[in-house]
């Protein structure tokens, strides 16, 4: 039985890692050969380390496992606990300073660029990474933080920093991550209280009283309107008589010269 079962083993081991070769081919324009793939591109290392780690892991062996995980950080940037759980066929895109905490779960055909990080929030126990579905995209320098769930086909932008669940398709952006996509349809922000900041209280309350001003304004203007109709004429008619007397002096000094 296990002179049976080792050919096949072996036959997904290598056809795992020509899947993951053409994924960087395929997805990455700088690729030129498959061997340079091979032999450059730090992130695909890192998931075959996961991948031995993540077996050590799974057959209790969690001291070795660890030691793998940190020999994979050592040379190539990237920080995956051996306990994550990887989908195929991942690309993480320029390696340095990834980090997938121990409770993350990512789906198939994702794309992780350098300095993304899959971590916890440093409240709370059990699961406390972020689950990442199939087909989802992460800039470089993004953070995901939390037991949150980034949806199918959705995108982080770089330097984004996402504290809850994205729905699937959208594309967010910022610190803390707003919606921009949805969809294929691009989600303007016009009510404040939609904005997830640290200083969305101070905006509504500016929202608020520039709306109260506004309305204070309009009153004022109509009640004007009311009591002078001809207020704008008549001021318009002063000023043309001072006009006309200024200019009458003006004339008059002349005469004596
Ligand atoms: C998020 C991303 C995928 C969106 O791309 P897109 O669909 O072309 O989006 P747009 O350019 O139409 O941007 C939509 C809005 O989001 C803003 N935005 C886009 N990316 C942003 C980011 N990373 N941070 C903050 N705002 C961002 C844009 O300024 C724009 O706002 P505006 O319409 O008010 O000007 C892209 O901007 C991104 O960040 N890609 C990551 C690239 C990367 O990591 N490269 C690493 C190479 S080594």
């Amino acid at each position: 039985m296990r002179q049976l079962a080792s050919p096949q083993v072996a036959m997904d081991f290598f056809e795992h890692i020509r899947e993951d070769i053409n994924t960087v081919f395929e997805r990455d324009p700088a690729a030129r050969s498959r061997l340079e793939v091979f032999l450059c591109y730090p992130g695909l290392w890192a998931v075959w380390y996961h991948r031995l780690s993540h077996a050590l892991w799974t057959l209790k062996l969690t001291l070795l496992a660890r030691i793998v995980s940190q020999i994979a950080r050592f040379f190539t940037g990237v920080d995956i606990h051996p306990a994550a759980l990887l989908g195929r066929r991942l690309f993480i895109d320029h390696a340095t300073g990834v980090v997938i905490g121990e409770t993350a779960i990512v789906g198939s055909d994702v794309t992780i660029y350098q300095g993304v990080t899959l971590g916890g929030t440093g409240k709370g126990q059990g699961k406390r990474h972020p689950t990442v579905c199939d087909g989802v995209f992460i800039g470089n320098n993004a953070n995901v933080l939390g037991d949150i769930t980034v949806g199918q086909n959705s995108r982080v932008g770089a330097g984004s920093v996402v504290l809850s669940d994205v729905p699937p398709n959208s594309t967010v952006v910022g610190v803390p991550a707003h919606i921009v996509y949805r969809g294929g349809q691009r989600v303007l922000i016009t009510d404040p209280h939609d904005i997830k900041d640290p200083l969305s209280d101070a905006l509504i309350a500016l929202a608020a009283r520039v709306e109260e001003l506004e309305k204070y304004s309009i009153g004022l203007n109509q009640r004007k309107l009311h009591t002078e109709p001809f207020a704008a004429e008549e001021a318009e008619r002063s000023a043309y008589r001072e006009e006309l007397d200024r200019l009458r002096d003006y004339v008059s000094m002349g005469e004596g010269i």
